[in-house]
C-alpha cells in the first residue's frame, strides 16, 4: 500500500493553471489520481531534460489531445552505456521548468534516481524488447533500449497517461515503445512527433550542445547526405551503392558514420516489394554522436539492401 503524506492529502485544484512540480512517486500518483476521478484525459512526455524547442513540439502536441499534460525530466542512467556522456548529460532544471510552463505543461514528475531505483540498478528488474531494438542504436549502445524501456514502462505504470508523445527523430526508441505497449497490452496511445530541425536543417537534439562552432557549421551535412541518399534512392540508383556514397560523402564532411541504413517503416529488412523505407543514420561528429532519419519513398525496381 503506498503511504500518502499529509501534503498529498491537499485537494489539488480542479483547474491547474500552473504547473505542479513532483519530485516523489507518492505525490504523483495522489494528482493523477485526482485528475483522473474528474475523468481527464492524461497525456505523458517523457524527457531527459535539456529541453529545446523538439521537446517542446512534444509538449504543444499532448496539450492538443489531452486534458493533462505531465511532462518528466530524468537523466535515466540505465539507458547509458560505460563511456558514455551520463555525467556530462547537461542538467538545466530551472530552465526546463520555465519552458515547460511556457508551452502548457500541468505537471513536472522530477525524480531522483533512487527515488526510480531504490535498490540500485543491478538489483532493478528490466525491459527487454526484442528484434527491433537491435541493431542501429541498440548494435553501437549495447543495453540502451533496455534502460529505455524500463524506464519507459516504469513511468507509463506510474502515470497511467492515455497518450504518450515520443519524437520521430529517436525513429527506433519509438518502434521499440510501440513494440512494449503491444506486446504488454498497455492501454496507452503512443504519438510520433514529426523532427524538428534548425533553419540549416540539422535534428534538434540536446547533444547539439556539444558541437563547437567549427561542428556546429559542419552538422547539417548530415541531413543533407540523407536528403541526397534520398532522391539519389528514389530516382533508381542501386541502394548499396548509394550507401556507399553516402558514407562516403559523410566522411568528406567530417562524420565518423557509426551506421547509415535503408530499412522498411517497421525496420525490417528491405525487399521487393518495399515502398515505404527510412534511411537511418548515427554518426560522431567532435564528442557529439547524432541520429537523423528520413522517409524514402522506393521505386518498384529497388533491390533489397542488405545490413
Ligand atoms: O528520448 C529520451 O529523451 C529518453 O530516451 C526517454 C524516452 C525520456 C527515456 O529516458
Amino acid at each position: 500500500m503506498v503511504f500518502l503524506g499529509e501534503s498529498y492529502r491537499k485537494p489539488v485544484n480542479d483547474d491547474i493553471t500552473s504547473m505542479h512540480t513532483l519530485r516523489d512517486i507518492p505525490g504523483l500518483r495522489y494528482t493523477l489520481r485526482e485528475q483522473r476521478r474528474q475523468g481527464q484525459r492524461i497525456a505523458l512526455v517523457p524527457t531527459m531534460g535539456n529541453l529545446h524547442a523538439g521537446h517542446l513540439a512534444l509538449v504543444k502536441s499532448a496539450r492538443k489531445h489531452a486534458d493533462v499534460v505531465v511532462a518528466s525530466l530524468f537523466v535515466n542512467p540505465m539507458q547509458f552505456g560505460p563511456g558514455e556522456d551520463l555525467d556530462g548529460y547537461p542538467r538545466t532544471f530551472e530552465a526546463d521548468q520555465a519552458q515547460l510552463i511556457e508551452a502548457g505543461c500541468d505537471i513536472l514528475f522530477a525524480p531522483t534516481v533512487s527515488e526510480l531505483y531504490p535498490n540500485g540498478l543491478d538489483a532493478q528488474t528490466r525491459v527487454h524488447v526484442p528484434v527491433v531494438g537491435e541493431g542501429l542504436c541498440g548494435g553501437s549502445r549495447p543495453g540502451h533500449f533496455d534502460g529505455v524501456s524500463t524506464v519507459v514502462s516504469m513511468l507509463f505504470n506510474l502515470v497511467q497517461p492515455d497518450m504518450a508523445c515520443f519524437g520521430e527523430k529517436d525513429y527506433q526508441q519509438l518502434a521499440v515503445i510501440r513494440k512494449l505497449v503491444s506486446d504488454l497490452h498497455l492501454p496507452i496511445e503512443i504519438i510520433g512527433v514529426p523532427i524538428v530541425r534548425a533553419e540549416d536543417g540539422l535534428a534538434l537534439s540536446s547533444r547539439n550542445g556539444y558541437l563547437s562552432r567549427e561542428e556546429r557549421a559542419k552538422a547539417p551535412a548530415l541531413y543533407r547526405t540523407l536528403r541526397e541518399l534520398r532522391d539519389a534512392i528514389s530516382r533508381g540508383e542501386p541502394i548499396e551503392q548509394a550507401l556507399h556514397q553516402g558514407q562516403a560523402a559523410l566522411y568528406d564532411a567530417g562524420f565518423t558514420p557509426d551506421y547509415l541504413e535503408l530499412r522498411d517503416t517497421t525496420l525490417g529488412a528491405v525487399n521487393d516489394s518495399t515502398r515505404d523505407a527510412v534511411l537511418l543514420a548515427a554518426a560522431h561528429l567532435g564528442p557529439a554522436r547524432l541520429i537523423d532519419n528520413l522517409s524514402v519513398q522506393l521505386p518498384s525496381a529497388a533491390r533489397s539492401a542488405s545490413h
